[in-house]
């Protein structure tokens, strides 16, 4: 549904009455990819030297932040958006659920969220949710569900 943080308003695209975009959501990710870049200063990536910063919109209104941070093993590095999601837990506890997702990295290099961490925000994203992540063709913004449509989960139905 979204290309980029500003075409679902300015098109003339009707959306359906469900999907009625927030007036204040190009500004909301907007805000959130500054925050994601801002948290990718603090990086610790001296193996890769690629700094990676995520923000999360809470439902409860807060934002939280998260940053890669790499080890000499290169497995137990932690990735920003996992980072991002551990600190929105440890704060605000395990009732969390996640309203958007902003992802940057200071590298100008494309940086969709892996598919660990896509795993991770599905126990706490909303369907719905925005995911704006810097593309090979460019900055792009889609809902969850359709970054990660069919996530591991114990549920036989
Ligand atoms: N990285 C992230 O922070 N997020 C991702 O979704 C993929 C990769 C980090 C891990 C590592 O520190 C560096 O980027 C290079 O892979």
């Amino acid at each position: 549904m979204y290309t980029n943080t500003r075409n679902a308003l300015t098109s003339n695209f009707m959306p359906h009455p469900d999907q009625i975009p927030d007036p204040a959501l190009p500004d909301l990710l907007d805000d959130l990819l500054e925050q994601a870049r801002r948290a990718a200063l603090h990086s610790y990536s001296p193996y890769s030297s690629f700094r990676v910063g995520a923000a999360l919109k809470l439902t409860n209104g807060e934002i939280v932040t998260g940053t890669n941070v790499e080890n000499v093993s290169y497995g137990l590095t932690i990735c920003a958006e996992r980072s991002a999601l551990v600190t929105a837990v440890s704060q605000y506890g395990p009732g969390i659920r996640i309203a958007a997702v902003a992802v940057a990295n200071l590298n100008n290099a494309a940086s969709p969220p892996c598919g660990a961490c896509r795993q991770m925000l599905s126990e706490f994203a909303l369907p719905e949710a925005p995911v704006v992540f810097p593309a090979a063709d460019g900055q792009r913004t889609m809902p969850f569900s359709e970054i990660l449509p069919l996530a591991f989960d114990m549920k036989l139905k």
